[in-house]
Parts: C-alpha cells; structure tokens; sequence
C-alpha cells in the first residue's frame, strides 16, 4: 500500500520526523504517487509502519535523494545547518499518463490576477479537473477514469 493510499487514515497535517542529521516532513496532502520514496530509500519509507518515516535508518544523503526524487512536494528536508533544497537547474513540466503535470523548478502558481496560490520545488498539478485539493493533484483522476486525449 502507498503512503497515498493511507493519506485518509492519518492526520491530514504537515508531520516531522527529525534526527541529528536531518529532519524529513511529509505533507499527507500532497501525496499521491507510487512510492517514489519507497524505492529509492525502503528502509527509511516504509507505509507499513504506523510511524512511516525512520530518517535514523538512512544516511542524509540518501535521504535527500528520496526526498528529491518525490514529484509531488510531499516530502521535503533541511539539514541542521538550516540549508535545504533548491531547484533543478532546468525546470521541466512532464504529463503523467493519464495523471498530473509533473513540475519542477522555482515553481509558482498564481491566479489569473496575479494572486500567489502555491510556490515550491516539486508539484503535481491537476490536468483532469477533478481534485478537491486545488491546484494540485490528489488522486482523484483514477476515480473519475481520466484519460489522455
Ligand atoms: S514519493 Fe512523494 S508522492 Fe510518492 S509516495 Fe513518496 S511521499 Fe508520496
Ligand atoms: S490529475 Fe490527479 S486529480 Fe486531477
């Protein structure tokens, strides 16, 4: 199971999970992908565990490598210096088959009038009108059945 498919069994707010070495927090609303995390670093995410998140098992590096490799923006990091990510040196904007636009970048996302709506590094925003958590992508394509045109 995701840590998208356990997003409405846990607390819908910013979690922090913190050691010497680095502090990881995960953003519940946010998350919706397969398990990036999962992958690139699986003893340190683990879904299956009701504290999901052990940065004590990784390395900082390891975990910064994760953690920039999650296309939503749910995970972020900072190191006790106080530093933490910045942006790719070529932003990019990639559609999901039937899914999300996937960007990266000093991304910001404002309204028509010029409103600051959502800025970061990593974002997936809706391409199938059907989120209820705009203007990011909350894994409401696959109920409504989205496909590409
Ligand atoms: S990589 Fe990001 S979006 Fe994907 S499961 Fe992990 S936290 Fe969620
Ligand atoms: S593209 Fe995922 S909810 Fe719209």
């Amino acid at each position: 199971m995701s840590p998208a498919d356990e997003r409405d069994r846990r607390p819908r707010r910013l979690q922090t999970y913190e050691t010497e070495a680095i502090t990881v927090t995960f953003d519940p609303t946010r998350c919706i992908h397969a398990a990036e995390c999962i992958r690139t670093a699986p003893e340190v995410f683990d879904s299956r565990r009701a504290r999901w998140i052990k940065p004590e098992l990784g390395s900082a590096e390891l975990i910064e490598t994760a953690v920039r490799r999650c296309p939503t923006g749910a995970l972020a990091y900072r190191l006790p210096d106080g530093t933490s990510e910045t942006a790719d040196d070529r932003p990019s904007v990639r559609a999901w088959r039937n899914g999300p636009l996937y960007v990266r970048g000093d991304v910001r996302v404002e309204t028509e009038d010029g409103r600051p709506i959502a800025a970061g590094f990593r974002m997936a925003l809706c391409r199938c009108g059907a989120t209820r958590n705009a203007p990011f992508c909350d894994g409401s394509h696959r109920e409504v059945g989205f496909r590409d045109p």
